[in-house]
């Protein structure tokens, strides 16, 4: 990666041209069952791609919640697969180990096998995603096997699905017991490798992560799963209507806007640029 003034930066990547770059598999991830519950955040961008791995974060969700947290949609429903792989090849160039799983966008899945399958491998070849992820149990496990038959390792996703939220059920915990334990296994039966729950009642997703044998990924459903994800956005501060089950480990929004606030008044000022930056500055 070029610096902006055109120097090399510390860290060059370049994923076409190194061999040697490996990413955490969809494999590595299923053997993470049942060991210490790990860590997963959305990225889609190239540097908080890079601040998500540096922090030892090594599965990173392109999640069409970058509708709402950074195209700033009120929902996921208008995300595009070309926004999908246009985040995706951005995460890929600021990261070199992660596993990177794309989040199938509403319409991009649902009509036909074709569709799905067409967009999954959109998402790897164009996108550098080395997983899908797509909405839905039983009524989409058909789906998910069409994917997988292509070789494309594919994740679930149960509880509240927030593509059709909106439209009918909206976003309070899901608690059919047996209606969520058939989705997560038809979805398992499917071959997922994983299956995020999201808003799931907690004892519920205890007794589904007991019941799989692939990785439960928690959001808003409570200690028992296998991992837990949340949105970049939500852990940093960096939206304002983060929901209640996330936790905000800083106000960077809040950072952001103090030194914006001091650039703008130095400008008025007359203080910036100083002495430091018109030293720095080379004479062409
Ligand atoms: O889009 C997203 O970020 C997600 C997570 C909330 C699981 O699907």
């Amino acid at each position: 990666m070029k610096a902006r003034n055109g120097t090399e930066s510390a860290r060059p990547y370049e994923p076409e041209k190194n061999p040697a770059i490996r990413r955490l598999t969809a494999g590595a991830i299923k053997r993470r069952k049942g060991k210490t519950p790990f860590p997963i955040a959305t990225a889609y961008d190239a540097p908080f791609g890079q601040f998500v791995e540096a922090a030892g974060i090594d599965v990173i969700l392109v999640g069409d919640s970058v509708g709402n947290v950074v195209l700033g949609y009120d929902e996921t429903t208008p995300v595009t697969t070309e926004n999908i792989i246009y985040h995706s090849q951005a995460v890929a160039r600021g990261t070199t180990r992660a596993h990177i799983m794309a989040d199938m966008p509403f319409g991009s899945y649902q009509v036909s096998d074709e569709d799905a399958l067409r967009a999954a491998i959109r998402f790897v070849k164009e996108g550098g995603a080395c997983s899908v992820k797509l909405e839905g149990g039983r009524d989409q496990a058909q789906r998910i096997r069409a994917i997988t038959a292509a070789g494309i390792p594919v994740v679930g996703h149960i509880g509240v699905t927030p593509q059709t939220a909106g439209l009918g059920p909206g976003f309070k915990m899901r608690t059919h017991r047996d209606r969520l334990i058939d989705d997560a296994r038809s979805v398992e039966a499917a071959g997922a490798y994983a299956i995020v729950l999201e808003v799931v009642d907690f004892e519920i997703s205890r007794e589904i992560t007991e019941l799989l044998s692939i990785p439960t990924i928690g959001i808003g459903s409570g200690p028992h799963c296998d991992a837990q994800v949340l949105v970049l956005h939500d852990i940093l501060g960096m939206y304002p209507h983060s929901p209640p089950f996330a936790k905000r480990y800083a106000e960077v929004g809040n950072i952001a806007t103090a030194a914006l606030t001091r650039f703008a008044q130095e400008v008025r000022d007359g203080v910036f640029p100083g002495v430091g930056e018109r030293a720095g500055v080379k004479v062409l």
